[in-house]
């Protein structure tokens, strides 16, 4: 087992770890615990977008939508096979979990409204994820990862893509324009969320030390205002960012973090909030978190007691 001093100077020399063998305990907790969130956000972001499946207005959109959700059980089961073989039990991960122990992000624990906020979830969180998993795909240190991320990048890409021309032809019809403002006011800061607490509060992060991934949460928080703010500004969608010329960065208008009021998907401007309190509320969950969960676990505990019957 190599000291952490030692791999931590390896992998941020461009060492590529590549098994158990090149990791210490260290490595493989914080390598499991950041693919634990990459498959449960990758398979949790089916069940919100399948609640509105059914409203897709053309054949065309509904094939669309299947085959992203098709993809992100792909991406999903990249993560567990790889989780896999490092020796996690995903049959036990994946089926006996207790729905307030799965790492997805918190936007996804809600219901969708409207086919238009299936085109928010896509150009907004799919941008999130397109944000996240690049950073990982160039810096990460471990190797089998990296490489799978080739073919999740450009599926992303395409799932982001696929919400901006949704938003901009409903921008285009006026009498739908008010349901994407509505859409992008509460899932813009939902989006912002998505990288986690600022880095001034942050303690030292091993997913950065052993070069998990390369960028910390503000920079990449900054990096999905610099599509997000100029693509929402174009198609005529207010967001509460700007980017200010003096400070060189993007800045958000709003307090941020700040309460939420979860029956009206609304945030309460006049209510600042602090990390400490968001975590909390990631931890209490959404409204739909066992839901969706029990959706994902159905088949299969079914299919155990069937086994039972029989058997
Ligand atoms: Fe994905
Ligand atoms: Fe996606």
């Amino acid at each position: 087992m190599e000291s952490s001093t030692l791999l931590k100077e390896k992998v941020n020399k461009g060492f590529m770890v590549e098994g158990l063998e090149d990791m210490n305990e260290e490595y493989l907790k914080a390598l499991k615990q950041t693919l634990v969130i990459v498959g449960d956000t990758e398979l949790l972001s089916v069940p919100p977008l399948l609640t509105v499946y059914d409203q897709a207005p053309t054949l065309n959109n509904k094939i669309t939508a299947l085959a992203i959700m098709q993809d992100e059980i792909g991406h999903a089961h990249i993560a567990y096979r790889l989780l896999k073989d490092l020796g996690e039990d995903t049959e036990e991960l994946l089926y006996n979990r207790a729905p307030n122990r799965w790492k997805n992000p918190y936007a996804f624990d809600f219901e969708l409204s409207n086919w238009i906020e299936l085109g928010v979830f896509n150009a907004l969180f799919d941008r999130a994820g397109y944000t996240l998993l690049g950073d990982a795909g160039e810096h990460t240190s471990y190797g089998p990862w990296r490489r799978a991320l080739l073919k999740v990048d450009k599926e992303e890409l395409f799932h982001l893509r696929n919400g901006e021309i949704i938003m901009k032809s409903a921008m285009e019809k006026p009498e739908l324009r008010e349901e994407v403002q509505r859409a992008v006011d509460w899932m813009f800061l939902m989006a912002l969320e998505f990288f986690g607490v600022e880095d001034n509060l942050k303690s030292r992060s091993q997913q950065l030390e052993y070069k998990l991934k390369g960028r910390t949460n503000d920079e990449l928080r900054q990096k999905w205002l610099s599509t997000a703010v100029p693509f929402c500004e174009t198609i005529g969608v207010k967001v509460p960012a700007h980017y200010d010329e003096k400070l060189e960065r993007f800045v958000i208008n709003v307090p941020f973090p700040c309460k939420f009021d979860i029956e009206n998907k609304k945030w309460l401007f006049d209510q600042p909030d602090t990390w400490e309190n968001v975590i909390q509320r990631f931890k209490k969950r959404g409204p739909q978190n066992k839901q969706f969960v029990e959706r994902i676990q159905k088949g299969a505990l079914q299919l155990e007691e069937l086994r039972k019957e029989v058997g």
